[in-house]
């Protein structure tokens, strides 16, 4: 278990800087396995990033991951037996059922793992592959695919999930028949994932949740750079408008539309060019409903919560159930906060220092921002979860005249 110790109460002030998206990198990884060689540029270095760099090259790929770039070269890729226990560990790593079955007669892997924020069912890739001709066997750990014949089919997926859109989408890549898909995840991920399909040869056309999808027979190679990390970019806003006067280099503007327009009505003074600054100023009362993109993501309501506690609010999650179990560990501080079902209400609190567990990858963060605002030594355990999505976090914090350590 690692920890950090936070002496907050203290302004911010100073330059960060986003790295690329986890959330497209993860797939897009998994991607870089179907044509002989991919590029990706812009690959942050978060452990779940990590973890899925070291399962390719488990599989036989040469990959070379160098000043945030990944060379990715399949001539010795050998097995879709996915024996690296480190599948276990992240949620993405079912991208490679979609990937690997393009190269493979049969794929092995681990049944996926990921942030417990409620249920995170499967059966959405597993309906779907079966609908396309792929046989599936779910066993107790772990999930085989079996290659059969591709049928014609029209899919509709009960309600839109990024992973399952994605995956499924990987699926197809080979598949000469044009695939309707119908009730898809339009987020930012999925809309970059279609870019990189498109650059290897795959022929799609979306129009609003609907996507008509034709393979390729002949695999492209491809370079790509990952675009900056939308819910990195609306952390530190976040933090900015609680805390300080922040510069925020390579943001993700356009995929947060909603997100800055919250952080307006919040109150935070905001200049928004190539670059955004954000300084405080009065924290005002704000609602969050969270919602499939274009909606306010489920990501960032445990982020905007601690944003609440100075100003009051209410979250209304929609997306995973399970997703204020953070909500507990900040009433350690002194937040005072109710969760009905899926609702919290949160109020303006008088907050002191206290340790805390992170309980998920967003919760913990917030759990850090938290410790920020409040003047005294706070110790935080459990940070791994952290390091899962925020690359660098400590030292990105330090730079901006965070008081924080690591302490073991
Ligand atoms: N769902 C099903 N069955 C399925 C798939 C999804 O019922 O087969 C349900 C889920 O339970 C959930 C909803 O559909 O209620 C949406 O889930 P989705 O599949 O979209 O989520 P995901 O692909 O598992 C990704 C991100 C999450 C992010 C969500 C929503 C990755 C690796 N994870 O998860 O990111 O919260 O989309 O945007 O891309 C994070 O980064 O902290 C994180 C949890």
């Amino acid at each position: 278990m690692k920890s950090i110790k936070v002496n907050g109460g203290k302004k911010l002030n100073g330059t960060i800087r986003i790295d690329g998206s986890k959330n497209s990198s993860l797939p897009i990884i998994c991607l870089a396995l179907v044509p002989d060689k991919a590029v990706i540029n812009n690959v942050p270095n978060n452990e779940d990033v990590l973890k899925m760099i070291k399962i390719v090259s488990s599989l036989g790929s040469k990959v070379e991951y160098k000043d945030n770039t990944l060379y990715v070269d399949n001539e010795n890729l050998k097995t879709g037996d996915v024996k690296n226990e480190l599948a276990k560990e992240i949620r993405g790593s079912y991208y490679l059922m979609g990937a690997l079955i393009n190269k493979f007669n049969e794929v092995k892997i681990a049944s996926p793992g990921g942030c417990i924020i409620g249920k995170r069912p499967i059966n959405f890739h597993v309906d779907a592959f079966q609908k396309i001709g792929i046989e599936v066997i779910e066993n107790e750990n772990d999930i085989i695919l079996k290659k059969g014949k591709f049928k014609k089919v029209q899919i509709n997926f009960e309600k839109p999930s990024v992973g399952a859109t994605i995956n499924v989408l990987f699926s197809l890549i080979k598949n000469d028949f044009e695939t309707i898909l119908t009730n898809i995840s339009i987020e930012p991920e999925v809309i970059e994932v279609i870019e990189v399909l498109k650059k290897i040869g795959v022929k799609i056309e979306l129009i609003n949740r609907t996507l008509k999808i034709k393979g390729t027979k002949i695999v492209k190679d491809f370079k790509h750079t990952i675009n900056s990390d939308r819910i990195e970019t609306g952390t530190y806003l976040a933090l900015g408008s609680l805390l300080g006067n922040i510069k925020i280099e390579r943001p993700n503007i356009i995929d947060n539309i909603l997100v800055i327009d919250k952080i307006m009505e919040y109150g935070a003074e905001i200049n928004i060019g190539s670059t955004i600054t954000i300084k405080e100023n009065e924290f005002k009362h704000i609602k969050i409903i969270t919602e499939e993109y274009p909606g306010f993501p489920t990501d960032l309501q445990q982020i905007f919560s601690v944003l609440m506690l100075k100003g009051n609010g209410t979250i209304v999650e929609n997306i995973f159930s399970n997703r204020f179990n953070s909500h507990l560990e900040l009433q350690k501080f002194g937040a005072n906060i109710e969760v009905i079902n899926n609702l919290a209400l949160i109020n303006k609190s008088e907050l002191r220092p206290a340790e805390v567990n992170c309980t998920d990858l967003r919760g913990g963060m917030s759990l850090v921002m938290a410790a920020l605002l409040i003047e005294g030594e706070s110790v935080i355990n459990k940070v791994e979860l952290i390091e899962r999505g925020y690359p660098d976090f400590v030292n990105k914090l330090k730079k901006i005249g965070a008081d924080i350590e690591y302490i073991n």
